[in-house]
């Protein structure tokens, strides 16, 4: 746990630098736009601890993979996003001294992200070795009103000294993944070109033949005038083009170099225009100008922080955290383009390859479904929609058929991309979450339709595998699940884990009632699906109810407990509060051996389900299996907290759900976990927007009306959070005082607060 950097309500602030936490920083201040991100590396060289991270959106390689013991299904690759060209690069030399803060002597360094405008500034001033002092002040965003450009205003002025200056613009593409399995570049060199005042350069991915053309045109400003180099050489080689300009830096005059970037990938674009779109976008961001450009992407926030901002009175930190946590979420998808989604890192570093996980559907989609239109949650579910056939292909390739789906654990395009036994066979819950996001989409959003035009062929599809994947045990006289791995992935290999068999059950339960949805709304279509799929209504369905009444689920109904798998009671069972210090987390400092056969907990698993079903249950059983299981619980993943936090908050455990959310608000911001360096954790800050809004406001929805029943932490004087909602903009404000409800914007409405119904007007 760090604690550099300072608190403040719209920004974040680091001020001095200090080398170790140069990576930790670089994730946290990442910016981007949904269409590209851009980690907080120096523009200028930087000879220390970095890892240098540019993306682009959809753009991946397919790197092979490396393992020990190869299992037949294995996918050949892990899908990673790529390290993408470099479009903030500005070196700088004085006297063939390197501007890199490694050599120079540092002071007044100050990093800033301000969050209500997406804008990443940096200053500093550095002495070379001879002496010689500059001040550096630079400042850039990736435009959210244009999502293929970039734009650094970068100012150095010569503090005891008047020097020519070497001055080096580019774009490089001779850039490398971290994580690369075997050493390999992953881009080759398509096109280049260099003129005075402009670079250009196209690379291509091998293998997966994305085409990404990178460019960039500056202007020089002295003293707020437009200034021309002394001289400006050209500069080209492999995968790199720039202009390296002299300039005479005379003391105390500011010198402004603004470089404007435009990213295109041949996702939008046909390879043929690359080069000629990118001279367009270039022009166009060079002719409006880093302040003109600067006021459309800062309006776009403005226009987004209206709709998603939640405020914390009383609580800076508390405040600081929430605001990150959206920053990040808001963009890092715009739910503009159907084909993206959103990696557990987002765009702030290489792990887990930028893929999708679950943690879309599980965490993710409340967050965007309240927060910005209606058609963002819909193409998250859309995404899945346009990769069932991969999913099909991937339950064929395990052994399933007739058109079962088994949708991947990590994917980029569809196809299943992760490979360890343990979890790409047997982490089958993703299916479920998959499942279990159209039911939750449609009951907030009522777009009912969903079904008919998209979903009910995934469900069907999904419900085949569950029917396929369980087995009839004689023994038990029931259908059983063998060999999964539930959310909770400090267990292998269990068998009925209690959340799989209730997602199987319920899944089939739930595609029932689409199908007879989908009868009523539309029979053409109805027949066409059925068609299609080679659905044989009465006979699978019939399958499926047989499951549903003789499903087993691991109990102790003694103690009103549903068991995480067979045998969880044969467990030594203890508290994480006799665990030592030094033994946490256990993932670094035990043997898997010894994790797997204790009893503690990675993440919520049980009551995951509890908190996905909770209406199916009695307070009574929360409680139980909640006091049970939280004291297991070492919640070393990222994405457990969140769900103890809103389970907690139901049960009235206030303290407990306040702690849960600490946890996650600033998991990043503080380095909790000691990994913020290798990215933030995207996906998890979704959680935390859930704790705050589904935990303490109690939030649900409920036969298409808005429930609340808030509590407001000791801590905090007031918080409050604004909800789309079916056409209306809905503010709700907690405080010591009671609770406050608005109608922003839309119709009048009915909602529940607590008992109590509130018309909205
Ligand atoms: C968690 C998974 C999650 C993944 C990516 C893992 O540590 O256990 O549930 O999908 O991280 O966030």
């Amino acid at each position: 746990m760090k604690n550099y950097l300072k608190h403040h309500e719209w920004r974040i602030i680091e001020e001095g630098f200090d080398p170790h936490y140069n990576k930790i920083s670089e994730s946290v201040f990442s910016i981007g736009n949904g269409r590209m991100g851009q980690r907080a590396n120096f523009e200028e060289e930087y000879s220390g601890e970095t890892l240098r991270g540019s993306y682009v959106a959809g753009v991946y390689y397919p790197d092979k993979t490396r393992v020990g013991w190869w299992k037949n299904g294995y996918p050949e690759y892990f899908a990673k996003v790529l390290n993408a060209p470099n479009w903030i690069g500005i070196h700088i030399s004085i006297d063939n001294q390197k501007l890199d803060l490694a050599k120079c002597k540092t002071e007044d360094f100050r990093r800033v992200l301000d969050m209500k405008t997406g804008l990443l500034s940096r200053s500093f001033a550095a002495t070379f070795p001879d002496g010689k002092k500059v001040r550096v002040d630079s400042r850039r965003f990736c435009s959210m009103a244009h999502g293929e450009i970039g734009a650094i205003r970068y100012a150095i002025t010569a503090l005891n000294f008047s020097a020519k200056a070497v001055i080096s613009v580019y774009v490089d593409a001779d850039v490398v993944n971290k994580d690369s399995n075997y050493d390999e570049k992953f881009w080759e060199e398509v096109y280049k070109e260099a003129s005075e005042g402009k670079a250009i350069v196209t690379a291509q991915t091998k293998k997966t033949l994305f085409h990404v053309t990178t460019g960039m045109r500056y202007a020089i400003e002295t003293d707020g005038k437009k200034a021309q180099p002394e001289r400006i050489n050209l500069e080209q080689r492999e995968k790199f083009a720039g202009n390296v300009i002299q300039l005479n830096l005379e003391e105390g005059k500011e010198n402004v170099i603004y470089k404007y970037a435009a990213i295109l990938s041949s996702e939008n674009h046909a390879k043929a225009s690359l080069v000629a779109n990118c001279s367009k976008v270039l022009d166009e961001a060079y002719n409006k100008g880093f302040e003109k450009l600067f006021e459309e992407h800062s309006n776009v926030w403005a226009h987004k922080w209206e709709a998603c901002d939640i405020t914390i009175e009383g609580d800076i930190a508390a405040q600081q955290g929430i605001r990150f946590n959206i920053f990040q979420l808001t963009q890092t998808y715009t739910g503009e383009d159907e084909r993206l989604n959103i990696g557990p890192k987002g765009f702030t570093g290489e792990k887990y390859g930028g893929s999708t996980y679950w943690d879309t559907e599980a965490y993710c989609l409340p967050f965007y479904m309240a927060t910005a239109e209606q058609k963002v949650a819909r193409n998250l579910l859309v995404y899945r929609y346009k990769h069932l056939q991969k999913a099909i292909e991937n339950g064929q390739k395990l052994g399933f058929t007739g058109g079962a789906a088994l949708y991947p654990m990590v994917t980029m395009n569809g196809e299943e991309c992760h490979n360890e036994w343990e979890i790409t066979f047997e982490e089958i819950h993703r299916n479920g979450a998959i499942a279990y996001a159209i039911f939750d989409y449609i009951r907030y959003t009522g777009d009912e339709k969903y079904l008919t035009e998209y979903g009910l062929e995934v469900l069907i599809a999904i419900s085949r595998f569950w029917a396929q994947r369980v087995n009839w045990s004689s023994h038990k006289n029931k259908y059983v699940m063998l060999g999964v791995t539930g959310p909770n992935e400090y267990e292998n290999n269990v068998n009925n884990n209690w959340y799989t068999n209730t997602f199987a059950t319920w899944t089939l339960e739930y595609t029932q009632h689409a199908l007879s949805f989908v009868k009523k709304d539309d029979e053409s279509r109805f027949s066409e699906i059925l068609k299609r799929t080679s659905f044989d209504e009465k006979t699978e369905v019939a399958k499926w109810k047989d499951i549903i009444e003789k499903m087993y689920y691991p109990e102790d109904t003694t103690r009103g407990l549903f068991l995480q798998q067979d045998g969880f009671l044969d467990k030594e069972l203890m508290s994480v509060s006799e665990l030592k210090k030094e033994d946490r987390p256990l993932n670094q400092k035990w043997s898997w051996d010894r994790i797997l056969r204790s009893c503690f907990i990675k993440q919520a698993d049980v009551l995951q389900g509890l908190y996905f079903f909770e209406d199916k249950y009695s307070p009574e059983t929360l409680r139980k299996n909640f006091d049970f299981y939280e004291p297991m619980t070492v919640h070393e993943s990222s994405l457990s907290p969140c769900v103890h936090a809103i389970l907690a908050s139901r049960l009235g455990y206030k303290q407990k759900a306040y702690e849960m959310y600490l946890r996650t608000a600033r998991l990043d911001l503080d380095d909790y976990n000691n990994d913020t360096e290798d990215g933030c954790h995207t996906t998890s800050m979704a959680g935390t927007w859930m704790s705050l809004v589904k935990g303490f406001g109690g939030m649900r929805v409920k036969d298409g009306k808005l429930c609340f029943s808030p509590f407001i932490p000791e801590q905090w004087k007031s918080y409050s959070f604004r909800l789309e909602f079916r056409g209306r903009v809905v503010k709700i404000k907690v405080s010591k005082d009671g609770t406050e409800t608005r109608l922003e914007s839309g119709d009048p409405m009915e909602i529940w607060l607590k008992d109590e119904k509130v018309m909205l007007k």
